[in-house]
């Protein structure tokens, strides 16, 4: 990609679309059957500055109106990525996933996942656990829909061990592609000193979307958000050379979103990597550091398992202390 054309309403033609109002008005205009991915992690009713708060029934009929829009304009052999936490009232928590599956199933959509987005920081409970997870459901229209496992395969634990009897013996055990990430996703979140942050005030992270990009398109495929935010989605998808759109109804939102595609543009926008593991207090030496969009070098798809030092040189970056 060369010069990133970022149009305010879709075409076909586009390469990424960035529509300020209401999601319902953009959909309304994409014919059906166009996206390959639609990831988007929708309001909470939490009154967060960005929403209502509404009787739960007219929140949830809000929801219903957006989903089956979705997956009007979803392709055949695509999926929809819901992630949502708990509505709080009063100390009372009821999980989002509950209350929304239904309008999902109705639809005939199948749960293929309920991925368990688990997170070391937020708030602290004191008349109940701490929340430290919240959820994605991963629902496809189809049972033929398309699944990259290979693209987000992670590294083998005991990438050495071998059978030890019977015909294999000898041979290594585990898939050498690595193994299979599992449902339980182990993220930061996007807190005060994550380097993704921005004033929006529920961002979630890069590579939890990217994730997801790899895993359910191919590149040329569309990826939307109805719910954008600070523009995650986007960069996800434009950095992996998918075609994305999305939606944000707030102006100061849709212009960090903006800000955000133009400093990947130009190769400053700054995320955590996903190859990068979760903080070891034990061995600090060994965390990778940031790493910068290129929106403007061809695609950065790479396996999650690969070298960690193909992706140091790549950045040009030296560690007095490298593990692998
Ligand atoms: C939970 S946030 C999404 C944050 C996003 N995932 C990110 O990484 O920045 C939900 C967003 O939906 C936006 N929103 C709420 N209602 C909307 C609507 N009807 N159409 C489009 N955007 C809407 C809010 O302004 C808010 O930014």
């Amino acid at each position: 990609m060369n010069s990133l054309t970022i149009s305010p309403v879709f075409s076909p033609d586009s390469e990424a679309v960035l529509y300020e109002g209401d999601c319902l008005d953009l959909l309304r205009t994409i014919p059906d059957e166009t996206f390959q991915l639609i990831v988007t992690s929708p309001p909470y009713n939490l009154n967060k500055p960005y929403e209502t708060k509404l009787d739960l029934e007219e929140y949830v009929s809000g929801q219903k109106m957006v989903i089956t829009e979705c997956v009007r304009a979803l392709l055949p052999q695509g999926s929809i990525c819901w992630q949502i936490g708990n509505y709080v009232d009063n100390g009372r928590i009821i999980p989002l996933d509950i209350l929304l599956y239904p309008i999902f199933a109705d639809l005939g959509l199948k749960l293929r996942n309920r991925i368990v987005w688990h997170f070391g920081h937020g708030l602290h409970a004191s008349r109940r656990f701490s929340g430290r997870y919240e959820v994605i459901l991963w629902f496809t229209k189809q049972d033929d829909y398309k699944f990259n496992l290979d693209a987000v395969r992670v590294p083998q634990k005991y990438p050495q061990k071998k059978h030890f009897k019977g015909p294999k013996r000898g041979e290594y055990s585990g898939n050498p592609l690595g193994k299979n990430p599992t449902d339980i996703w182990e993220i930061p979140n996007v807190k005060s000193n994550h380097v993704e942050k921005t004033e929006h005030p529920a961002q979630f992270p890069v590579e939890l979307v990217e994730r997801l990009v790899l895993a359910f398109t191919d590149e040329r495929d569309w990826v939307f958000d109805p719910f954008l935010g600070s523009g995650t989605t986007l960069i996800a998808a434009l950095m992996h050379s998918r075609k994305a759109a999305g939606a944000e109804i707030m102006p100061e939102y849709v212009r960090i979103a903006r800000e955000r595609l133009q400093l990947a543009e130009k190769g400053q926008l700054r995320i955590r990597p996903m190859e990068r593991e979760v903080y070891d207090p034990e061995a600090p030496g060994n965390n990778l550091p940031p790493k910068f969009v290129d929106l403007g070098q061809p695609a950065q798809q790479r396996l999650l398992f690969e070298d960690r030092s193909a992706y140091l040189e790549e950045q040009n970056i030296f560690l007095p202390c490298r593990s692998k």
